[in-house]
């Protein structure tokens, strides 16, 4: 990902050494989209200057804005263009396209050759499954690197506090910011960016714009007859095949857990330079208190990168350029997502960047 992003900043970004207008959706999406896609399927090496945004980024946006359509049962046959993309989409992932992208991740490559076993699958289904998983590891990442990104440049304290963190860091590892294109940082290096996240999980700019954006449903079907007891005493009776839909919202935007649950506070999570963890409910210790990545068995399994994907993208943001929103504007949730993972913006806001130099 370090590489791929570097290497898309180059391309991109070399000429900026004067301040350039864009919207903050847009650029989080051109830049995200790019780098995750070769990160996890490789890239095509035959095209001299290829970029799989420009071969699907559209289509995958208009494919993502009628999502919750389909989340919620509407006929495809309803969304207009929608079926049409959709089956380009998946086509893009059939397997003389796959075979000839170079780089393909650990991961991806693992689903193929388990795709492989099933005979039952055709080449159309294995397609199908990984524009899913293409889906699962984008569709979240972009609007939440946006987040991170749109409440960091908000707020004039946090920008400065987590320049400050990824400064020293360069500096204790010999880097130097400005625009050569070079910094090389590894995990255990980003991990200790307690501002920024520290990955082990709760601290963090991240975590709180990840608190203030998702709304990812968690739903359960209930396997056998049971009593399900809640706070205060509370019981509900739930019968086999009851389907079960947890809100993590309503616990992030609970003021007794958070106080001011409205308000971006970039340092909620940590007490004294370390991950804070101790968060309370009517005197109560909670066990979750923070999650957009769901819960249980089905958590989701690419959180880890997700969260390294944003830091990265912060850092090197934060390293190379010097950035300024440009509107005061407030961003808000784009309501038609709730429930469904993270919420897009309802607009885009525009903001200037240009190179260090
Ligand atoms: C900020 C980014 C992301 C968010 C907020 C997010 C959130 C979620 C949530 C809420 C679930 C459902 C969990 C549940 O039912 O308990 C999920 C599942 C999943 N996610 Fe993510 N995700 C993100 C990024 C990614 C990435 C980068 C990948 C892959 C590289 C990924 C792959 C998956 C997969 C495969 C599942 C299905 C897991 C299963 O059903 O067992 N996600 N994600």
């Amino acid at each position: 990902m370090m590489k791929n992003l570097q290497s898309i900043f180059k391309t991109k970004f070399s000429q900026v050494t004067d301040w350039k207008v864009e919207t903050v959706n847009k650029f989080c999406f051109s830049i995200v989209f790019e780098a995750s896609f070769r990160t996890l399927y490789g890239r095509d090496p035959g095209a001299d200057g290829y970029s799989v945004t420009d071969a699907i980024g559209d289509k995958f946006l208009k494919f993502d804005a009628k999502f919750s359509y389909l989340a919620a049962n509407i006929p495809i046959e309803l969304l207009g263009e929608t079926k049409e993309i959709r089956k380009e989409l998946i086509h893009f992932f059939k397997s003389e396209n796959m075979a000839k992208w170079l780089g393909i991740s650990e991961v991806i490559q693992d689903r193929k050759n388990m795709f492989e076993m099933y005979e039952e699958l055709g080449d159309y289904d294995k397609a199908a499954h990984h524009f899913a998983f293409m889906w699962a590891s984008l569709g979240n990442t972009i609007p939440a690197t946006f987040w991170a990104m749109y409440y960091l440049l908000r707020d004039p304290e946090a920008l400065a506090v987590v320049r400050d963190e990824i400064d020293h860091l360069l500096q204790s590892t010999g880097q130097e910011k400005g625009p050569g294109f070079n910094i090389r940082l590894t995990r255990e290096q980003l991990d200790n960016l307690v501002y920024l996240e520290d990955t082990v999980g709760q601290e963090s700019a991240i975590n709180e714009s990840l608190r203030m954006c998702s709304s990812s449903m968690n739903i359960r079907l209930t396997k056998e007859d049971f009593i399900l007891k809640l706070e205060g005493n509370l019981e509900v009776n739930l019968r086999k095949g009851d389907y079960i839909a947890i809100y993590p919202p309503i616990l992030h935007m609970d003021p007794e857990v958070y106080q001011d649950p409205e308000q971006y506070k970039f340092d909620r999570y940590v007490e004294n330079g370390k991950k804070k963890t101790a968060f309370y409910k009517q005197e109560k210790k909670l066990k979750h208190f923070l999650m957009p990545f769901g819960s249980g068995a089905s958590k989701c399994p690419g959180r880890f990168f997700a969260v390294n994907e944003i830091k990265l993208c912060l850092v090197l943001l934060l390293s190379y350029f010097d950035m300024e929103l440009l509107e005061k504007k407030s961003v808000g949730l784009d309501k038609s997502r709730i429930g469904l993972g993270i919420c897009l913006p309802d607009s885009d806001v525009t903001f200037r960047y240009k190179l260090k130099l």
